[in-house]
């Protein structure tokens, strides 16, 4: 039955590449949100939750069951998480799907490893178009470097976690890279960010940060200034 969710959404994904999806000036976007969302913020994901937010009560209620939501979250909660907040359903492998110049934040967590290197540049790229100036994107990944450092204790459980997730019901979930300060930072200035800082766990004034920061022992933090 996954299966059969994972074709449907990768070909509706499809369809909608290179679609632009309007936003209000000064919008804050959250990327590859998963259920981690506010409802200040457009919130893009290409998984079938994000898909289905827009479709009556009913079916994301049965959705609930068939999803595997249930390991994660109750009926009720999943429902509202759903159905109150402002999903984009957008593979973000082609770029984003919103006019230059239109937002002051950008948030993304636990995404970015998701995609191939060149894919991941692409969305940066686009990122610093759609960010005014003066703009943020604050940036939470695997950590590469705190990776590394778990090496010799706990090699196996490492590898399963950081660098081979591979799920073959579901792509999207699967890690294709990874970064440390020194290379995420290196991409973003070669994009044309003015300051790049290494952050902390919900630690700063970006908005809504406690409800978006959700992982912290093992996070790389940073915040990029276009
Ligand atoms: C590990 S989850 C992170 C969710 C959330 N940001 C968090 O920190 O809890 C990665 C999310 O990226 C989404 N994702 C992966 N590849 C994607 C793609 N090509 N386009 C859009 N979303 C994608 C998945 O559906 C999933 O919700």
């Amino acid at each position: 039955m996954r299966r059969l969710f994972f074709l449907i959404n990768s070909f509706l994904l499809r369809i909608k590449r290179g679609r632009k999806v309007k936003i209000s000036n000064n919008s804050k976007i959250n990327l590859g949100c998963g259920m981690t969302v506010h409802n200040d913020w457009r919130n893009v994901d290409g998984s079938f939750n994000a898909l289905i937010s827009k479709f009556p009560r009913f079916i994301i209620q049965i959705a609930y069951s068939l999803t595997g939501a249930r390991k994660s979250f109750t009926k009720q909660d999943y429902v509202n998480i759903l159905y109150e907040n402002n999903f984009i359903h957008y593979d973000l492998r082609f770029g984003l799907p919103f006019h230059e110049n239109m937002a002051t934040h950008i948030y993304t967590s636990h995404f970015l490893e998701h995609l191939y290197p060149n894919e991941a540049e692409l969305l940066l790229k686009d990122a610093y178009k759609v960010l005014k100036k003066g703009g943020v994107i604050r940036i939470s990944v695997p950590d590469l470097e705190y990776a590394i450092s778990l090496y010799p204790q706990e090699k196996k459980d490492m590898l399963n976690k950081y660098f081979f997730i591979n799920n073959v019901n579901n792509t999207f979930s699967n890690h294709k890279f990874m970064y440390d300060y020194d290379s995420l930072s290196e991409i973003l200035y070669s994009i044309g960010f003015q300051k790049v800082e290494r952050s902390k766990f919900c630690s700063g004034d970006f908005p809504n940060i406690d409800t978006l920061d959700n992982r912290g022992t093992d996070s790389l933090f940073i915040e990029a200034f276009r």
